[in-house]
């Protein structure tokens, strides 16, 4: 395959007009970084607490003092920020609450849409996500977590981060789009600049890398249809290209597989982290885990969505006037749903704080409530099954092949608000029997 690169110089004029933008941009950027600033340091404004250093490091704090204030507290921009499970649930499944409507633009993925193009858009791409669908790349994700573990045994120390964590989801998303191995590095590179902007532009440098990023991932994905065009095979993009003009217009095809590539790696690799720090932090729920793998780790993956789960937070406007938590939110008023908060709520879970990971074990007869990691109602994250797989098989094979796995250094989080994970995360195993026989 074939990736001409196509940018041409621009002209004098372009260059000062684009120049002068750059300079609103960056000054309206870093008057609003100081106004975060200031209102979280200086005025300890939860919702900027979120968003500065000590929201990054644990923001469980910062969710209980905002659910003090109530279940739906107004925030300084007029919107609301819902810290309870019974209001994130409703919100994110009453339809009197959507996407904004001017949302729904050119380059928007269906996660942006509302009814009825959601649900076009969501039906073509579902097949390939059913649990039935996901079994088939059991054993794939199986062979890849072995050959990581493998590498990484021989290292004896290792990121587990870049080590395990990462490749994994990459491997199966790419697989599952049909993207040549070949260029599958290059598709995870510029996924990952793009999630990395989930948060907002950080600076002129970031807002240049990413619409780079996006117009090369474009490019890459137009090659890909051709290719696909040409010489079909069983996978999405195959699907999508066969589906073209009818159910998925041309304009809707790269945002849709946008959407899959990130929404399939950037998430996964911090449900897989976010277990493992778990798991270090609390070495008898390691050592039950790692004397019953099989039976053990889906489990423990569902307590790990709940108690630290790697999407905190998304939102949904009003689309008419509506009551909740015996307020009334205007119509186009945006509420800000806290997953992170949700999901200890103590009206919904016993010790909410507590990290248990019987707490969705399925024989127990009193059952937790389903947490709101993947949201709820219809935009309930189309790719679970397959998120809960990797995770399962990667805590799975981690227990079987490393028992004896530890910390070996400080973590570094990412700096991001929405999705929580760590960035690296240092570990060390040491050798196995098999590998002391000379
Ligand atoms: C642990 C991993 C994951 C987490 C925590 C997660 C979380 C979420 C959440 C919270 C949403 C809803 C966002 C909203 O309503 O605003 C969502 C939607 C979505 N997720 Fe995931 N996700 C994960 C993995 C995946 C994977 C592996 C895929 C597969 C490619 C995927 C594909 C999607 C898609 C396509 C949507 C949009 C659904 C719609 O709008 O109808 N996700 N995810």
């Amino acid at each position: 395959m074939q990736y001409p690169a196509t940018r041409r110089p621009l002209s004098r004029p372009r260059q000062l007009s684009r120049l002068s933008l750059a300079v609103r941009f960056a000054s309206g950027l870093y008057r609003e970084r100081a106004r975060i600033a200031g209102a979280g340091y200086l005025a300890r404004d939860p919702m900027s607490l979120l968003k500065l250093r000590p929201g990054r490091e644990n923001p469980y704090p910062v969710y209980e003092r905002l659910r003090a204030a109530g279940p739906l507290v107004p925030t300084r921009q007029g919107n609301l920020a819902c810290t309870s499970y019974h209001g994130c649930d409703t919100v994110l499944r009453d339809r009197r609450f959507g996407r904004h409507p001017a949302e729904d633009r050119p380059g928007m993925s269906f996660l942006g849409m509302n009814p009825p193009d959601h649900t076009r858009l969501r039906r073509l791409a579902q097949p390939a996500f059913t649990p039935k669908a996901v079994a088939r790349y059991t054993a794939r994700m199986e062979r890849t977590a072995v050959g990581l573990l493998d590498e990484a045994a021989v290292a004896g120390r290792f990121d587990l981060v870049s080590g395990f964590a990462a490749p994994l989801p990459i491997v199966v998303i790419t697989d599952l789009l049909g993207i040549p191995d070949s260029r599958a590095a290059d598709f995870a590179r510029y996924g990952r600049a793009i999630i990395g902007s989930l948060d907002g532009i950080k600076s002129v440098r970031h807002a240049r890398q990413l619409l780079t990023a996006r117009a090369d991932l474009r490019r890459l994905f137009e090659h890909l249809f051709e290719l696909r065009r040409r010489e079909p095979r069983d996978d999405i993009v195959s699907h999508l290209v066969a589906a073209e003009g009818e159910q998925i217009t041309p304009r809707e095809m790269v945002p849709m597989c946008n959407l899959l590539l990130v929404a399939g790696f950037e998430t996964t690799v911090n449900l897989i982290s976010n277990a493992v720090l778990a798991l270090l932090a609390h070495p008898e729920q390691w050592r039950a885990l790692c004397a019953d793998p099989d039976g053990l780790a889906p489990q423990v993956v569902e307590e790990v969505l709940r108690w630290d789960p790697p999407v905190q937070r998304t939102s949904r406007i009003a689309l008419e006037p509506v009551e909740l938590e015996d307020r009334l939110i205007r119509q186009g008023q945006q509420v800000i749903t806290l997953i992170g908060a949700a999901n200890r709520d103590p009206a919904a879970y016993q010790d909410p704080d507590l990290f248990d990971t019987t707490r969705f074990d399925p024989a127990r007869t009193a059952g937790a409530p389903p947490h709101l990691a993947f949201a709820s109602g219809i935009h309930y994250c189309l790719g679970h099954a397959l998120a809960r797989a990797e995770a399962t098989v990667a805590l799975r094979l981690l227990a079987t092949r490393m028992p004896h796995i530890s910390r070996s250094g400080p973590i570094r989080r990412r700096n991001t608000t929405i999705i929580r994970g760590p960035l690296h995360l240092p570990v060390t195993t040491p050798p196995t029997p098999a590998e002391l026989v000379p």
